[in-house]
């Protein structure tokens, strides 16, 4: 084994260039030392101080909630989802990539109906069409679109959208699991009835809690809509409401590692400073690739901050599994990527990580590839 390579790996974790979990600090780690009891006040405070600093990065004090539920991000989307569409109801879901087809899949586990919006995957999807569409069908009851489409880095006009939903009546729900913290969403400006995202993606906690912002009068009124009890989120807020405690067993560990991630969150500077760092993240990554001749699946125009898609390199002697191992032997872990007809592997750009980090994966990626062949000079 080469020396780089050993240095990884003798007692430091890789580095997760992924959409999460994430590489968090250590700060956020350490804060997970303790034990915290689920009837403890002074966990259930932390609980509700977590919640209203959530709502507060969404700008939605005035007019919104934040219900947390234990799990991983798509429970909250599921929960949300059977929350607060009626069984009757009728959902629009502009498809453009594996996390869209996965709100429409949920949908037809819920058994409510759903209209699939196709959009082609590296092209975001087009307000205009989604207009026309709730034009068409007076029927569709809520739009479910997720904001940065994970499963190739596109960022879609959520503003626009949002405008277009509301200028329908229609009530808009957004999966911001990848973009949530990094990317401003101002409920003032954008109105939705839920925002869904998670612990561990850009707040840089780690993962095992989701949470959905929503507006407080269309919580109210989904009461009994839920086809599950563990998925309810109004049983949730109910609940917390008039005990401040979770249902069930709450994620102590990710709600006070969570809190420390909050912490470091303002100490950066809040949304705009850690968008900034992904900014300057994608920015050294996209520029080191393109040295060493690997060139992003996207179009620097639709092309978010959060993760990005590299056409793999077309090369007889390269092989995913090979490159994944030798990258991640030398303290890197990588993404495969999620599209079916063109070969891709992804890199994140979030998480505690700096442009110097971005640079050092860049030349992990030039050895293994030089290693395997595919590269004349690493
Ligand atoms: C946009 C989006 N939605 C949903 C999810 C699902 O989250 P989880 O894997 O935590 O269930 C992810 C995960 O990366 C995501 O990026």
């Amino acid at each position: 084994m080469k020396i780089e390579k050993i240095m990884h790996t003798i007692d430091r974790d890789p580095l997760l260039l992924t959409p999460g979990p994430l590489t968090t600090s250590l700060r956020t780690k350490q804060a997970m030392l303790h034990d915290w009891g689920s009837w403890d006040a002074a966990f259930n405070g932390m609980t509700a101080e977590v919640c209203s600093q959530l709502v507060a990065i969404a700008h939605a004090e005035d007019t919104h909630v934040c219900v947390p539920l234990q799990g991983s991000g798509t429970f909250s989307v599921e929960a949300t989802l059977g929350t607060l569409v009626p069984p009757g109801g009728k959902v629009l879901v502009p498809n453009n990539g594996a996390y869209c087809a996965r709100i429409l899949k949920i949908l037809s586990y819920l058994g409510r109906e759903a209209v699939e919006l196709p959009f082609a995957e590296d092209q975001p999807a087009d307000p205009q069409v989604i207009e026309a569409a709730l034009v068409a069908d007076p029927g569709i009851t809520h739009v479910a679109q997720v904001h940065c489409e994970t499963g190739t880095g596109i960022l879609n006009p959520l503003a626009d959208i949002a405008r277009v939903v509301a200028g329908q009546g229609r009530g808009l729900i957004i999966d911001a699991m990848s973009s949530f913290a990094a990317i401003d969403i101002d409920a003032r400006t954008m109105p939705f009835d839920a925002l869904i995202a998670a612990s561990g993606k850009c707040l840089e906690g780690v993962p095992g809690m989701g949470f959905s912002i929503i507006r407080k009068s269309s919580l109210k009124a989904s009461a009994g809509n839920c086809h599950s009890l563990a998925m309810d989120l109004y049983d949730q807020w109910a609940y917390m409401q008039k005990t401040s405690q979770w249902r069930f067993t709450p994620p102590t560990h990710v709600v006070v590692a969570l809190r420390e991630a909050l912490a470091q969150f303002h100490e950066e500077g809040g949304q705009a400073a850690r968008g900034g760092r992904y900014a300057a993240n994608c920015a050294a990554l996209i520029d080191g690739m393109r040295g060493i001749g690997l060139t992003p699946f996207l179009l620097p125009a639709v092309q978010s901050n959060i993760i990005v898609t590299f056409h793999a390199p077309a090369h007889p002697e390269y092989n995913f599994n090979t490159f994944y191992q030798g990258v991640r032997d030398r303290g890197f872990i990588l993404y495969p990527g999620k599209l079916t007809q063109v070969e891709t592997f992804r890199v994140g750009c979030i998480g505690a990580l700096t442009p110097m980090d971005m640079r050092h994966v860049v030349q992990a990626v030039a050895d293994t590839l030089y290693d395997m062949g595919v590269l004349v000079v690493a």
